[in-house]
């Protein structure tokens, strides 16, 4: 195993839309790695059906694309960052345009559709307009090939696939005096287990969310959460990690995992029935406001409330009042990917039930994504702006993602050619060693943990809390931590081991953020708790690594 050093400009960690972004925009001042757990196209993004919400249309404006988001987010956003992120957000999405991304026009939908050269605008839970640009329900997969496209083709960026963060570089855990600074990372090569050091002026953490920590997610297997736990442990200070989104329509079938059933359905028309006793009724009825069209708090908390009243395995999605034709050109992999299966969505009700899907908390962060750290940067899902609060909007996160991608470069650049990069030169900062590691001979401790965690987090840390089951979760994590400490410094380092380490590390921040918020608010329920507003409820729940 040899271990090697490279160096930069910037360092940027994950390959989704925001650290893409980052990565050309920053091409343009300076040079770039971008290193990716497993390939380009394994993130969130790729799988992000539903699209970016966006101010594109007369009749729409940004105060009320600003007054839904602050309204889903229960009165916690952080209202300048609200207003400045949507604001920015009809240009950058042109600037996507121009970059080759091809949202679908009205024309694609319906012949002699009047302003058929418009883009075809999607609606989905908590929007009062149709605000969503989408490429059919391919949307993530049609921004991240162009951006991958023009990403390859740049003579500054090289992008390391397979190569997995471990650990950031900190001044703070070198001993060094003055404020804390990030001076690159240590990162595991997924094939030959060597741990390679990777030095740079500026790090970009894009690393996305964390859904593997529950049982159930929409997440690719990527989501672990690594960029949150290597942040805390450099000393980062971490918000509102107690927020975590569920959204309320994964397809639940035995033969496949983790697949979305957009709310653009229910944009469509699309109703939630479930089965009580033989008959099937729509109980989002009794949400009389925003009805099926409910932000996704509400959503998932009336689906899951049924499941325990019926009995039942899932609830269903109906649109089988739009044509197979529409539903083919609109939802074509939804359409696809159940037909494969035996559902013809066109015909059949989709059975769904809700999954972890959305970190809402993370990194804390600034605007143009500035750290508590001094030039590491934070951006997309694994950030928390204040952009969210207790509920994210549907589809505010690519388009957070894209415009706090191009604030942080505008925000590094003034400073690029100041920065003191004499680690990068020398010896100074000492390659990972791995000392008297042994190989692990019991891989079983591993796995075993692994799906304890899993399984704890989402009977215990889900969608329904209590005081109980929270500290049940508290006293498990902690048994596991202790455990997996262990493990972590007597054996090499294997990718599934680094993983479990920042799983279980984010588990416990999850755990420990919702027993410090004692008042039920947006996303977090704790049937012990009484009902917060925005006037009661603390704004952020602010974690930080004990001994700063
Ligand atoms: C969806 O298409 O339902 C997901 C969109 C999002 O999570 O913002």
């Amino acid at each position: 195993m040899i271990s090697e050093r490279y160096s930069s400009d910037y360092l940027i960690i994950g390959s989704g839309i925001a650290g893409l972004t980052a990565a050309l925009r920053a091409a343009e001042h300076g040079t770039v790695m971008v290193i990716t757990k497993r390939f380009i196209e394994d993130c969130n993004t790729y799988s992000a059906q539903g699209g970016i919400a966006c101010v594109f249309d007369d009749e729409d404006s940004i105060e009320s694309h600003v007054q839904d988001t602050l309204e889903s987010g229960a009165g916690l956003c952080d209202e300048t960052v609200v207003r400045s992120i949507i604001s920015d957000g009809p240009k950058r999405l042109r600037e996507l345009i121009d970059w080759g991304v091809e949202f679908s026009k009205r024309s694609d939908y319906a012949d002699g559709s009047d302003r058929p050269d418009d883009y075809d605008l999607g609606k989905e839970g908590g929007h009062s307009y149709r605000r969503v640009l989408h490429t059919g329900d391919t949307t993530g997969k049609s921004v991240l090939e162009s951006l991958k496209e023009r990403c390859l083709e740049h003579s500054n960026i090289s992008i390391h696939e397979n190569r997995q963060a471990v650990d950031l570089i900190v001044s703070r855990n070198l001993d060094w005096d003055g404020p804390n600074r990030v001076l690159g990372a240590w990162v595991l090569d997924r094939e030959s287990y060597a741990t390679h050091t990777y030095l740079s002026k500026y790090v970009i953490l894009a690393s996305g969310g964390a859904g593997k920590v529950y049982l159930y997610s929409s997440n690719p297997d990527v989501a672990c959460g690594e960029g949150i736990a290597m942040a805390y442990r450099a000393y980062a200070e971490i918000a509102n990690m107690e927020f975590y989104q569920f959204h309320p329509t994964i397809l639940h079938h035995p033969q496949i995992k983790s697949f979305l059933i957009s709310e653009a359905l229910r944009g469509e028309g699309a109703v939630l029935k479930s089965n009580q006793h033989g008959e099937l009724v729509e109980f989002m009825k009794n949400y009389p406001e925003l009805g099926n069209l409910a932000t996704r708090d509400v959503v998932a908390q009336a689906i899951d409330q049924e499941l325990k009243k019926t009995g039942q395995p899932c609830v269903y999605i109906d649109i089988t009042h739009h044509d197979e034709a529409f539903l083919k050109k609109r939802f074509q992999s939804i359409f696809s990917t159940c037909l494969k299966h035996g559902i013809n969505i066109a015909e059949d009700l989709i059975p769904v039930v809700p999954a972890a899907h959305y970190c809402c908390g993370g990194i804390r962060s600034e605007l143009n994504g500035k750290t508590t750290i001094e030039n590491l940067y934070a951006i997309g899902e694994v950030a928390c702006t204040g952009l969210h609060g207790a509920n994210r909007l549907a589809s505010n996160s690519l388009l957070e993602g894209l415009v706090v991608a191009n604030n942080a470069i505008e925000d590094s650049i003034n400073k690029l050619d100041d920065i003191d990069n004499s680690h990068m030169d020398s010896q100074i900062v000492r390659d990972w060693s791995v000392g008297d590691a042994e190989d692990p001979d019991e891989l079983v401790v591993i796995s075993h943990n692994w799906d304890e965690i899993r399984r704890f987090m989402w009977d215990y840390v889900g969608i329904f809390k209590t005081n109980k089951r929270l500290q049940r979760a508290k006293t498990r994590i902690r048994n596991i931590r202790r455990e997996i400490e262990h493990f972590y410094w007597d054996f090499t380092l294997t990718p599934d081991l680094v993983e479990l380490r920042n799983m279980a590390s984010v588990a416990e921040m999850i755990i420990d953020s919702a027993l410090a918020r004692e008042e039920n608010i947006g996303l977090h329920f704790n049937v012990d708790n009484p009902e917060g507003s925005a006037e009661t409820a603390k704004k952020e729940t602010i974690l930080r690594r004990p001994g700063y």
